[in-house]
């Protein structure tokens, strides 16, 4: 990967942009819009947002304004938790389109995986999440379907259904890459997206990571970012701030030794989010 649109192929063909744009926590309205807008302009064209981050609206504005074509833009989002069932799905995907002011999405997720903690169903229920998306998926009003924050335990049902998943998206940054679960989606060609790349934030102050971003003369963000990169899984960073927006894709003028890389991998458990896909009552 050379370039930001670069692309990694998806096992049904389909080409998404190798990072994406993440928009968790930008308020929709102004800040929204604007983010966006200067991620377009620094050269993104994959956005990543979702029902549940109530700035669907704002995303589609901004994809208006900023004069790209939408067939030149990848586009995400993500059914929410009290969506989930057959026809509750599809509901929610056109309420979802309609807020992006599109007739198609890209990719597709289920946001979270309905969980055993709170339901003695849940596979069922994640089966019958699965029915709706696939269906879409065959009708053409999505060109990818996936799944986020499913475990091993979680998508054994799902990869044995008509359409696999084509995508599973995690939490993964240096001090939690979660190895199982990549390795089993990456098993069975699920390619992985990370979010929060570099943990939020959280792993911007600490002083290994400095101390090896040091090395290549960029920031502790563009390695973290670039370390996701290098284990051939897609990075989602987001931030509102133009300079960061602009900082964030300037990956692929330098790469991070195999020791380097190596000695990320040892970092164990810093910066999680403590967000586990089992225990979430939301
Ligand atoms: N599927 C899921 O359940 C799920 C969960 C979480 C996230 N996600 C996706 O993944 C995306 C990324 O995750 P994230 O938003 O948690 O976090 P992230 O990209 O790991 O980190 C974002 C934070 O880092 C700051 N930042 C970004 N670039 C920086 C830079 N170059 N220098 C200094 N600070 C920088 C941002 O600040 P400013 O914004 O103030 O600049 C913000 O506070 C989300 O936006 C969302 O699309 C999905």
């Amino acid at each position: 990967m050379n370039q930001l649109t670069d692309t990694f192929k998806l096992y049904n063909g389909a080409r998404i942009p190798g990072v994406g744009f993440g928009t968790w926590q930008i308020p929709s309205g102004e800040t929204t819009v604007n983010s966006v807008k200067k991620a377009i302009e620094a050269g993104y064209r994959h956005i990543d947002t979702a029902a549940d981050y109530g700035n669907e609206g704002s995303v589609g504005q901004a994809i208006k304004e900023s004069g790209v074509n939408r067939e030149d833009l990848f586009l995400t989002s993500k059914l929410w938790n009290t969506d989930r069932g057959y026809e509750e799905t599809k509901a929610a995907f056109e309420e979802t389109v309609k807020k992006l002011g599109t007739d198609y999405l890209d990719l597709y997720l289920i946001h979270f995986p309905a969980n055993a903690a709170q339901y003695d169903n849940w596979n069922e229920i994640n089966l019958e999440t699965w029915k709706a998306m696939t269906e879409l998926y065959q009708a053409g009003k999505i060109k990818a379907i996936g799944v986020s924050n499913f475990k091993i335990h979680h998508l054994e049902s799902l990869v044995q259904t008509e359409v696999k998943p084509m995508v599973n998206q995690i939490e993964y940054h240096a001090g939690f890459t979660q190895d199982e679960v990549v390795d089993y989606s990456k098993n069975h060609d699920i390619l992985v997206e990370a979010w929060s790349p570099i943990g939020s934030g959280r792993l911007l102050e600490n002083e290994s990571l400095k101390e090896i971003a040091q090395k290549y003369d960029k920031t502790v963000a563009q390695l973290c970012i670039r370390y996701v990169l290098q284990n051939d899984i897609l990075p989602l960073p987001k931030s509102v701030t133009p300079e960061r927006i602009e900082e964030n894709t300037h990956l692929f003028d330098f790469e991070i030794t195999d020791e380097d890389m190596k000695a990320i991998d040892a970092m164990e458990n810093i910066g999680y989010s403590g967000m586990d896909p089992d225990e979430i009552d939301f």
